[in-house]
């Protein structure tokens, strides 16, 4: 199997490569570099620095005898989509419009594309199930939906076959330490409190503190980015098999507090986080967590890290 990870020099897409390479895949990365990282490039992988708004590089990376494409390369700052809609308009939407167009030139016939659970808004259920409506509250969300409904529509005209993976909070770092690159400006909770816990930042500002919650503090599903890494290699080889189009969530169904996330960080390091409590911010929902059921039937997906200290242990690594 050949697959070709777009945006596999990032956060997730390294995660990703990583575990197609250690399944015997062959594994082709493309990626700008903008937010991507070399070091995150491992041996063994082809390597094309492009970007996906250039639809003649891409078309040349997927003539190489392509089994399947996996797609994770995105503008991801939710602040900065509903600032900058353009960018995000152009990378996010026109940037999938030329991943579509380029497999439907070159006849690969499957895709993999790293969503969102920005899809959905507010939730007005929980735990949010794949069914749950979709009324994203920010412009990313937005663009991550509009790319489920293209991939829908490359399904039923041009017989393109995907997974989008809805993923609710991605958290932690490769157990071993293979993946090295860093966000250089973090805007999640996780990669904020490690650079508190390395001094980099003074403290963590814990955004609102009187939510309708167990603690007064907003409730997130993280789930660990090698289990993310994991369903991705799932999908492939499912829709390889030749199973039809799918949507899934990918969270672990638990829920933690921002309070219980510094509390385990606490625990991992041994002494107290710098924590000041401001306003809450706006757009974030009280509680967040996913339903997984599909995932699991479907996929036969099961989260190997169920504590959230283990998911931090990675994190500060
Ligand atoms: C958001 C998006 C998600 C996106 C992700 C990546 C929504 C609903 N969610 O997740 O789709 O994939 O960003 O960019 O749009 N917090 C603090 N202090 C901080 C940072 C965060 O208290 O300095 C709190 C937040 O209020 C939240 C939790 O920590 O309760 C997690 O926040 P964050 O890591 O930013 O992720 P989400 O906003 O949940």
């Amino acid at each position: 199997m050949k697959v070709l990870v777009i945006g596999g020099a990032g956060y997730i897409g390294a995660h990703v490569a990583k575990a197609f390479l250690e399944a015997g895949a062959k594994v082709a990365v493309y990626d700008d570099l903008s937010t991507g990282h070399k070091t995150n490039l491992f041996g063994g992988t082809d390597f094309i620095e492009g970007n996906i708004l250039d639809y003649e590089r891409l078309k040349s990376a997927m003539e190489q005898g392509i089994d399947a494409v996996v797609h994770l390369a995105a503008k991801k700052a939710v602040g900065e989509s509903m600032e900058n809609p353009e960018l995000y308009a152009s990378n996010n939407v026109s940037g999938m419009v030329n991943i579509l167009n380029a497999m439907s030139a070159c006849r690969v016939k499957v895709l993999v594309f790293s969503s969102s659970a920005a899809v959905y808004g507010m939730p007005e259920y929980l735990p949010v199930d794949e069914n749950h409506p979709l009324k994203p509250i920010n412009f990313y969300g937005f663009t991550k939906l509009e790319c489920e409904r293209l991939m829908d529509w490359y399904d039923r005209l041009k017989g393109i076959k995907y997974t989008a993976l809805r993923y609710f909070n991605a958290a932690g770092y490769d157990a071993s330490g293979a993946v090295r690159g860093r966000d250089a400006k973090p805007q999640n909770l996780l990669p904020i409190i490690k650079e508190v816990v390395d001094k980099k930042r003074e403290c963590l500002l814990v955004f609102g503190d009187d939510y309708d919650t167990r603690d007064g503090t907003c409730v997130r599903d993280y789930v660990h980015v090698s289990d993310l890494a994991a369903a991705h290699l799932a999908a492939v080889r499912r829709l390889l098999e030749g199973k039809p189009s799918a949507i899934y969530n990918l969270g672990t169904s638990r829920g933690e507090t921002v309070k219980e996330v510094v509390a385990a960080t606490e625990k991992v390091i041994g002494r107290p986080l710098p924590v000041r409590f401001v306003p809450r911010r706006p757009g974030d929902p009280a509680v967040l967590v996913a339903s997984n059921e599909k995932a699991k039937k479907e996929l036969g997906w099961q989260p190997a890290y169920t504590d959230i200290e283990d998911i931090i242990k990675t994190e500060l690594l």
